[in-house]
């Protein structure tokens, strides 16, 4: 067994998840963008003879923004929990994992990058949470403005990583491979 049941739980739960988080970040960031749609809302009322202040538009664009929003709370907090998961995984996984030392220096450094990629994880899951909970834990908004700017900049990191993971696995699995993606459905190598 190269994976054990516990460790293919854990990797598919994250992507479903990780890719969720991603999901809400491109809806708030396109479709759902507050400033567009106050901007919609302002053009197509006036067309209906309505007016509406710019800053009516605001509240009625962001309450509509708001609703897929906190999906990105609730896969936060699933991120959270298969945080601590990979951390009770790291301690006692059985899955047998090749010694750093003997990889090849490419593999060395995809292995890196799933441990750049674990740092980031933990980065966004405990940024995350302080966001979410600054009055609870006595912050001024205006750290919290700031803790939410590098969420936001390490969101970049998750961003490309995604993607080139799932090419570098695709790529790895037609060359010298065979059954990599397999390994992580069967658990066998
Ligand atoms: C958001 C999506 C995804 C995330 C966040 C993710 C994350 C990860 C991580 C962190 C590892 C390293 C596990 C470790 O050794 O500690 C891994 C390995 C792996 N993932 Fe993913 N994964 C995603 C999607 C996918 C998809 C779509 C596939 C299949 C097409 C896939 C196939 C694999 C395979 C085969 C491995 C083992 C590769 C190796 O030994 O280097 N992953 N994934
Ligand atoms: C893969 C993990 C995550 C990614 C990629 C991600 C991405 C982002 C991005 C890009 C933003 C800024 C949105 C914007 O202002 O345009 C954001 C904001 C936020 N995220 Fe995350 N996030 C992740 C995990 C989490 C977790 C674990 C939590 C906590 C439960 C969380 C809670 C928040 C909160 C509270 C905000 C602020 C929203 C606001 O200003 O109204 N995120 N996230």
């Amino acid at each position: 067994m190269k994976y054990t049941l516990g460790f293919r739980v854990w990797h598919w739960l994250s992507a479903l998840v990780i890719l969720g988080l991603l999901g809400t970040v491109f809806l708030r960031k396109t479709f759902l963008s507050w400033r567009d749609n106050a901007q919609i809302m302002m053009s197509k009322f006036s067309e209906m003879g309505v007016v509406i202040t710019k800053e009516q538009a605001k509240v009625a664009a962001q309450a509509i923004r708001d609703g897929m929003w906190e999906w990105h709370i609730i896969l936060g907090y699933a991120l959270v929990f298969l945080v601590l998961y990979r951390i009770c995984l790291f301690l006692a996984d059985k899955s047998t994992k090749e010694a750093f030392s003997s990889l090849t220096l490419h593999k060395k450094g995809v292995k890196s990058l799933y441990y750049i990629f674990y740092a980031t994880l933990v980065f966004m899951s405990v940024s995350g949470l302080v966001i979410e909970f600054y009055e609870f834990l006595g912050l001024a908004k205006k750290t919290a403005h700031d803790i939410t700017e590098a969420h936001e900049a390490v969101f970049n990191f998750i961003m490309i990583f995604v993607p080139l993971h799932i090419a570098g696995v695709i790529i790895a699995e037609n060359k010298d491979e065979k059954g990599l993606v397999s390994t992580m459905i069967n658990g066998k190598s």
